[in-house]
């Protein structure tokens, strides 16, 4: 079973967006399942999985001190994969979620304000000793904006995801109707980068 924590102290950079297609990217990729914690307690990921009458990703509200009971149920339960969706500026939280991962994944919006917080994150990846990747989130379909993001990423000696995530509308309309964008437009060039992003995932925790 892989575990993956999705962490950024930034609030609006994708936690939950990309928490959310990641699971239902681990669901469809094969029958065995996945369980997505939800720390935030605005609950937003479970609230989504509440509109949805699919039994699997599994999606649970849970407090971090039950974190570790969670993730062993999954574990259990034979889940192939586990996804924690964490709140911004929750420094306990996400270091709990941190130690229990085996990759954290930082989305990251290609903007100044956005760049600058992702130092916080990968001090508390370091301090967990979690080995973390940032994921360009919400990249706009044109313009150099990405290529900039990714030369400052490359200054914090972490690990850039060659997937980017582009700005869509899709992204925001599926969670609307109880659906990841794979779903949503299975053959959308959206399902493409959650299914890439899923990928290399996988492929670097497995290395
Ligand atoms: N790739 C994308 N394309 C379009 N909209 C996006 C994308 N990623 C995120 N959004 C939108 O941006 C907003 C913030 O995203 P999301 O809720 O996933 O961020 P978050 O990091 O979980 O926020 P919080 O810190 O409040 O928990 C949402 O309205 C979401 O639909
Ligand atoms: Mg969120």
């Amino acid at each position: 079973m892989i575990t993956i924590a999705v962490i950024s102290q930034k609030g609006g950079a994708g936690k939950t967006t990309l928490a959310i297609n990641l699971a239902v990217a681990a669901t469809r990729d094969g029958s065995v399942g996945c369980a997505l914690i939800d720390l935030d307690p605005q609950a937003s990921a479970a609230t989504w999985g509440d509109s949805r009458s699919e039994p699997l990703p599994e999606v649970v509200s849970a407090q971090a001190n039950r974190l570790e009971r969670h993730i062993e149920a999954a574990r259990k339960g034979g889940m192939a994969a586990v996804i924690i969706d964490t709140a911004p500026h929750s420094e306990s939280a996400a270091l709990a979620a941190a130690r229990a991962a085996d990759l954290i994944l930082i989305p990251c919006r290609p903007a100044i304000l956005d760049l600058h917080a992702i130092g916080t994150t990968i001090d508390l990846a370091r301090l967990a000793g979690t080995p973390a990747a940032v994921v360009l989130n919400a990249v706009p379909p044109r313009g150099s904006l990405a290529d900039e993001a990714a030369e400052a990423v490359a200054g914090y000696q972490v690990p850039l995801v060659p997937v980017r995530i582009t700005q869509r509308a899709a992204f925001v309309h599926c969670l609307t109707v109880g659906k990841a964008i794979q779903e949503f437009e299975p053959r959308g060039r959206g399902a493409v980068e959650i299914g890439g992003l899923y990928r290399w995932i996988c492929e670097t925790i497995a290395a």
